[in-house]
């Protein structure tokens, strides 16, 4: 069950409310326009605010002196109106005085440029000044706002994921790959210097792989350290303010907003560091559900399986995609109850009131320029508000089940695409994406799994392209098979250690006896090229690579239907202690993998909750035992869900269903079985 926190004056909020709310920016507006928020606020059904997310200047004009009068004043006027916060600290943007008298604060981009005050992000994570004041501000946040009874939370920073390149993040690069490896003469044999004369006489030698060196496009070794040195200094500066909080108010979650472009930053080690995972879903225009769903499911992954936040998403148009569409009606209400279907205890949203210029002058609000609440986003917003009053009983910190697991894993995320070759096109994410969706389609759980995780309560583990294989790892997936698991894996699988040294014993390395082959060599197709697989049934396209494999024990499934590999295994299945172990050798065409998906999920007696017509998206919680689906259509003509004989109640109409009903273009239900 997911951990509840207490709150300090009100154990209750957290624990049954579906926050609703978002980022207010009090520090722009003027005292009658916040007076008026506040009753715009009510009538939209809002409960929570998160600020001041950028205001340090407005916190701590000068170093050392702190006007809090005003954020007393706002923060008093928000629990007048019984609206609950997370105080953000103001650590994304620091002052422009502090550039100015410490020009060390601000981050050395990757071409080596020292950037100089004007945008947030800007500062090095590793600046001991930064961390010096931010923590300083964190301690009087703690000590001035801790006991106030709207208090939920603390946000801490906004969105991470810079790098920097300075000659401070220089020097700890040096002393973490000392402490990583021990000696230089280590160092140089892990990471095979001695390719293009890259080798070290000391750690004084050490450079950041940055455009001045480009050893950010040709080190791909060396890469994958500063990838993961970025993480700890960004894991460092997240705990140098968050321990602090911590301190004044144990009982309250401390996290920050994870930023929906996930790969700078290893999220599964970060998330180690957060009470609770918050996250901004700003899905691009034209991705389709599934990717969104299974984002939400990464980051309910990120803490085995608990509950989190959604932090941020527009309530209408954005200002930074090139062509900023509008929400389409009912968009907003889809995409809160994806969320929440699929793990979110909240829906929450950047930005209560548009800025009235600034970078995201033209970004949507739920407050727009007009302000007015005669809108359309305010009524759509207004219509979710009141609807999510009732359900936080029902699905606060509920959680999912699933039968089905994907490992995913951001070092060789990295580790793939830091590589020259085999291919360009390579996407780690869009493959992870491409092995999830025909689970999706068919409203299959999935949980997503780190190469550490627990598989004992699984039956189907995907493995898409887990290049870097720890041993630890392949001890584990090989229990999973011999134990009766059915394990899924794909080309660019056991490729590397932990170090991106390959494996001079043919890939998939550690892996090669349970999948019962040997990859030989493997083709990239150009852009657009297709190869074919033939199975006993029917002949599928793919593309993008086509690894040419070596039987071991394996049974072969598919064949390839042209070049000059025509007629070789392509697909197999390996029979290994009571599991099976089945590699894909190329990328199928996505009628391939909803044929294999359909047998394989039979074999294992995993069903879909209900069945559906259209494109359908069920989901399902479950709360001190009881279970909450949400339906939700994405068709645009339209389908329909089968709830056969038993009844249902919709919690959201509270109308009773049983049977086939019908649904429309962005319909939702969120339906719970009726008792007598
Ligand atoms: C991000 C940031 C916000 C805001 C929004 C705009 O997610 O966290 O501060 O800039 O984008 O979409
Ligand atoms: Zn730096």
């Amino acid at each position: 069950m997911t951990q509840l926190y207490l709150m300090n004056n009100d154990s209750l909020f957290l624990k049954n409310t579906v926050l609703f709310g978002g980022d207010y920016n009090p520090d722009q507006w003027d005292r009658e326009t916040i007076q008026k928020d506040m009753a715009l606020f009510r009538e939209a059904g809002i409960n929570i605010l998160t600020f001041p997310v950028f205001a340090w200047t407005k916190l701590e004009p000068v170093e050392g002196r702190y006007c809090f009068a005003w954020l007393d004043e706002i923060i008093d006027l928000i629990e007048d109106n019984d609206f609950h916060f997370f105080l953000a600290t103001p650590a994304a943007a620091p002052p422009a005085w502090m550039s100015l008298q410490y020009p060390e604060v601000h981050l050395v981009d990757v071409q080596g440029r020292r950037k100089v005050h004007g945008s947030r992000t800007l500062f090095c994570l590793n600046s001991e000044k930064y961390r010096e004041r931010a923590a300083l501000m964190a301690e009087q946040l703690a000590g001035r706002y801790g006991k106030r009874k709207g208090l939920a939370g603390w946000h801490v920073a906004n969105e991470y994921g810079h790098y920097c390149y300075c000659g401070t993040c220089r020097t700890k690069f040096a002393g973490w790959l000392k402490n990583r490896y021990g000696s230089i003469d280590a160092l140089n044999r892990r990471l095979n210097t001695a390719f293009w004369n890259r080798t070290y006489t000391s750690f004084d030698e050490i450079m950041v792989p940055s455009e001045l060196n480009d050893d950010n496009v040709c080190d791909p070794a060396v890469m994958l350290a500063y990838q993961r040195f970025m993480t700890d200094s960004t894991l460092e500066c997240f705990q140098n303010e968050a321990r602090i909080l911590k301190k004044a108010t144990p009982e309250l979650p401390v996290f920050t907003n994870f930023s929906s472009n996930l790969k700078p930053l290893d999220l599964s080690r970060m998330a180690e560091a957060m009470d609770v995972i918050g996250w901004d879903n700003y899905p691009d225009p034209g991705s389709p559900p599934s990717f969104t769903a299974m984002t939400h499911d990464i980051m309910r992954g990120l803490k085995d399986g608990r509950s989190f936040y959604v932090m941020e998403q527009s309530p209408n148009q954005q200002n930074w995609q090139p062509y900023n569409k509008l929400k389409r009606p009912g968009e907003v209400r889809e995409l809160a109850y994806q969320g929440l279907g699929r793990g979110a205890d909240s829906s929450m949203y950047f930005q209560m009131r548009q800025s009235v210029s600034g970078v995201e002058k033209f970004h949507g609000a739920l407050i727009s320029h007009s302000g007015s609440s005669d809108t359309r986003i305010f009524r759509e917003m207004k219509q979710l508000g009141g609807e999510l009053k009732n359900l936080g009983k029902y699905i606060v910190g509920a959680e999912t089940c699933s039968e089905t697991g994907i490992i995913m894993d951001w070092e060789s995320w990295w580790a793939l695409e830091n590589s020259s070759g085999p291919s360009e096109s390579l996407d780690y994410l869009a493959e992870v994406h491409k092995y999830y969706a025909p689970l999706y389609r068919r409203n299959i759980p999935v949980d997503f799994l780190k190469p550490g995780s627990d598989l004992s309560k699984y039956k189907i583990i995907l493995l898409p392209l887990l290049y870097m294989l720890a041993p630890e790892t392949a001890e584990r997936l090989e229990r999973f098979v011999e134990n009766g698991g059915t394990l899924i894996a794909t080309y660019l699988t056991g490729y590397a250690d932990e170090d991106d040294r390959c494996v001079y014993e043919a890939y998939p390395g550690l892996l090669r006896k349970v999948f019962g082959l040997w990859v030989e060599e493997t083709d990239a197709l150009l852009p657009g090229e297709k190869n074919t697989i033939h199975t006993a049934k029917r002949e599928y396209s793919c593309d993008f690579l086509c690894d040419r494999i070596r039987l071991e024990g394996a049974e072969p499934l598919g064949f390839y239907g042209e070049d000059f590999y025509a007629g070789e295994p392509c697909f197999t299945v390996n029979h290994y202690g009571r599991g099976k172990a089945y590699y894909l050798a190329t990328r199928p065409e996505d009628p391939f993998l909803d044929d294999l998906s359909g047998q394989i999920l039979s074999e294992n007696k995993i069903r879909p909750p209900f069945s559906t017509e259209g494109e359908v998206e069920v989901s399902e919680r479950i709360r001190n035992g009881e279970q909450i689906w949400f339906v939700i259509c994405h068709d645009r003509d339209g389908g329909s869900i089968d709830l056969s004989a038993a009844v249902y109640e919709d919690l959201l109409s509270g109308k009773k269903l049983q049977g086939t009903i019908r649904l429309a273009a962005r319909d939702v239900l969120v339906l719970r079985t009726c008792i007598g």
